[in-house]
């Protein structure tokens, strides 16, 4: 092979690389660009073999060059960095670079291999990602609140009206009742029964409505929310042996706290209920280093964490519940050895933690 086939065979091989690559002597010098490197830097070879960066890009560009040239040469190592830097039209664009050590047969330096890739589309669409996560995100939370006020509304519309009502017609059918006492038996078994028909109305509407929002949670806060929740649930599932226990009971917390922690505790028990068969389980509050930590646990039948449940909105939405207070959700569960649900939230307004922001 002669000397100039290698050459030849050096330059197919550069030329064959889509990216901006290049050699460079010891003192920083072009020995060897391709054409990818060219048409970007927009001048033939002979303008930029036996050139410095400083004599080919502009001042705060070769700075960085020569900076990272000199950093590649004096340790040795490869260096990879992403920089930004202006087209021929002035529009930014980011590239990926790598630049490494060259060495003779007797390991010293004798110069730098470099490649650069554009990696501007890839930046955009990053930017674009994390600006509709972002999006996202407030979209969720603001639809969370809209619903969690509607709720509120509904429930105690339903409480305050819908009771009011319910109650003057039981005190008038009370009052037709000890007006007939003479009355023939029929009619009065009839109003009879009409008073317990609202009887009925009166507990399922006081049920309707302490589903959709317990004002327990907006009068007399998250504990008693909790214990009233447990009680509801120990009532309807007896064979479910319930625990609660909580650190303190002194503390208020705000709306946004409260109202994410017992969705939280809601959602973790309907879950025990309708997936884990569990014959035990406890809920655990507790106060640490400024957080209020929940602990759902259960002995049931667990979950494989790997497996995938597309459209299960459940511990998705716990998760992002906990997020957009800054803080977290874990699920420690493995099938046959129960399910335990930790929470994390800051009672200090934070925000989102940075992930949710993500
Ligand atoms: N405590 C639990 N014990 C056993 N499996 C559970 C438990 N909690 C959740 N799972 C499993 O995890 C899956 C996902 O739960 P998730 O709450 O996200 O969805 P879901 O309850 O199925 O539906 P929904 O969106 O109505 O909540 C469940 O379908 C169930 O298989
Ligand atoms: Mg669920």
């Amino acid at each position: 092979m002669t000397e100039d086939d290698s050459q030849r065979q050096q330059r197919a091989l550069l030329d064959n690389i889509p990216d901006m690559a290049w050699l460079k002597d010891r003192d920083c010098r072009y020995l060897a660009v391709n054409t990818a490197y060219l048409d970007i830097v927009g001048r033939p070879e002979a303008a930029v073999l036996g050139r410095r960066p400083d004599e080919i890009w502009p001042r705060e560009i070769s700075d960085v060059y020569l900076r990272t040239d000199r950093a590649v040469l004096k340790s040795g190592r490869r260096r990879r960095y992403e920089e930004a830097r202006p087209d021929g039209n002035g529009e930014l664009r980011w590239f990926d670079t790598i630049k490494s050590p060259i060495r003779d047969a007797n390991g010293r330096i004798i110069g730098t291999v470099g490649i650069s890739r554009d990696i501007s589309e890839r930046k955009a669409a990053e930017g674009e990602l994390i600006r509709s996560r972002a999006q996202l995100r407030e979209l969720t939370n603001y639809l969370q609140s809209i619903r969690e006020e509607e709720r509120a509304r509904i429930s105690r519309e339903l409480h305050d009206e819908l009771g009011q009502t319910l109650t003057a017609l039981k005190m008038e059918l009370g009052w037709l009742r000890d007006r007939m006492p003479a009355a023939p038996e029929l009619p009065r078994i009839r109003v009879d029964r009409l008073m317990s028909i609202v009887d009925q109305a009166v507990v399922d509407l006081r049920r309707i409505a302490a589903d959709l929002r317990p004002l327990i949670l907006d009068e007399l806060g998250l504990v008693l929310a909790v214990q009233w929740l447990g009680q509801s649930l120990s009532g309807r599932h007896p064979d479910l042996a319930l625990t609660l226990s909580f650190d303190r009971e002194d503390l208020a917390y705000s709306d946004d706290v409260s109202t994410a922690a017992f969705r939280i505790v809601q959602e973790a028990l309907t879950n025990i209920i309708r997936h884990s068969r569990a014959r035990r389980a406890a809920i655990g509050v507790r106060h640490e280093a400024g957080e209020l930590r929940l602990e759902i646990r259960d002995d049931g039948k667990g979950m494989d964490l790997n497996a995938s449940q597309p459209g299960r909105l459940g511990l998705a939405g716990m998760a992002e519940r906990a997020r957009m207070l800054g803080g977290s959700l874990a699920v420690d569960s493995a099938p046959g050895a129960g399910t335990t649900v930790r929470v994390r939230l800051p009672l200090k307004a934070g925000g989102p933690s940075r992930e949710a922001q993500r």
